[in-house]
């Protein structure tokens, strides 16, 4: 296979692997196919695959084909042989079985947060038809944060837009928040996608980030903006547990109007307290 698609894939698995994101198989990826994106391929598909369950069901995706890296795979790996550690399914009539019609040539199945993809997808494409990628890494300074903010979407989406004005202009909707929870099941995928009814960005505690987008380099922006404010932000708490200068709720409103943005009023709450991750 020698496509577009399969190009700009691969890239997101090597530029995250290179920002240190995917420890062994730390994180997926995953894309719904557009219907040219499938013709293109589709001398290769082998359309009488296993079927498999999904172990959740997302009947807005029925019958469609996504490309998704295999769970135990390495995005290391992902541009040395993509045919071993990636995959191509397509879902059966109502959504709840996949079977693999490319890749995985040395056996294998898709990642074990399938659920949570498809389950993301399907709210995602919902919203906004054009919203294809979903992307899950594990940065070291956001799950970092995790462990010292409350895990708490207003005060997350605050102390983080605060670190970079390009923040809010980025992920205006903000960010949604995770506690704990087993990863790999439905359960967990049924939180994420209630966040991505309204947002791009969940944060899983102590774990890792979804984040979504209509093309990889979006999505991917979408990931570094979030961990390189995570990165300023410990690096500012490293200092020091309170701050001297910030970007203020004004300062917010003022971006709104310049850059086309509505920002919620509940993240741009009067502060009580100069203390980080206060409200
Ligand atoms: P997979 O190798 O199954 O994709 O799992 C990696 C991961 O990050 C789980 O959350
Ligand atoms: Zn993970």
């Amino acid at each position: 296979m020698d496509t577009k698609l399969k190009r700009d894939f691969t890239k997101v698995c090597t530029d995250g692997w290179l920002q240190g994101w995917h420890e062994r198989n730390g994180g997926n990826l995953s894309y719904r196919m557009k219907k040219e994106e499938v013709e293109e391929v589709k001398d290769l598909l082998k359309e009488d695959a296993a079927w498999k369950e999904i172990g959740a069901s997302v009947p807005g995706l029925a019958n469609e084909y996504f490309m998704v890296t295999g769970s135990g795979k390495y995005f290391r790996n992902v541009e040395l042989d993509f045919e071993d550690n990636v995959a191509i399914i397509r879902l059966n009539e109502d959504g709840t079985k996949y079977q693999i019609v490319y890749g995985l040539v040395n056996g294998g199945r898709p990642t074990s947060e399938l659920p949570s993809h498809l389950m993301n997808l399907e709210v995602l494409k919902k919203r906004d038809e054009g919203l294809r990628v979903v992307y899950h890494a594990h940065p070291a300074n956001t799950v970092a944060l995790t462990f010292v903010l409350p895990l708490n979407e207003e005060i997350f989406t605050r102390e983080i837009w605060e670190m970079e004005t390009e923040c809010p202009v980025v992920f205006p909707q903000g960010i949604g928040i995770v506690p704990w929870m087993v990863p790999g099941g439905r359960e967990i995928g049924e939180k994420t996608a209630k966040i991505m009814e309204t947002k791009n960005v969940a944060i899983w505690a102590h774990h890792g980030m979804f984040v979504c987008g209509h093309d990889f380099d979006e999505t991917f922006g979408l990931m570094h903006t979030v961990e390189k404010s995570a990165e300023i932000l410990v690096k500012v708490m490293s200092m020091t547990d309170r701050k001297r200068n910030t970007i203020t709720p004004q300062d917010f409103r003022d971006l709104q109007e310049p850059f086309h943005i509505e920002l919620d009023e509940k993240f741009l709450y009067e502060k009580s307290s100069d203390r980080i991750g206060e409200k």
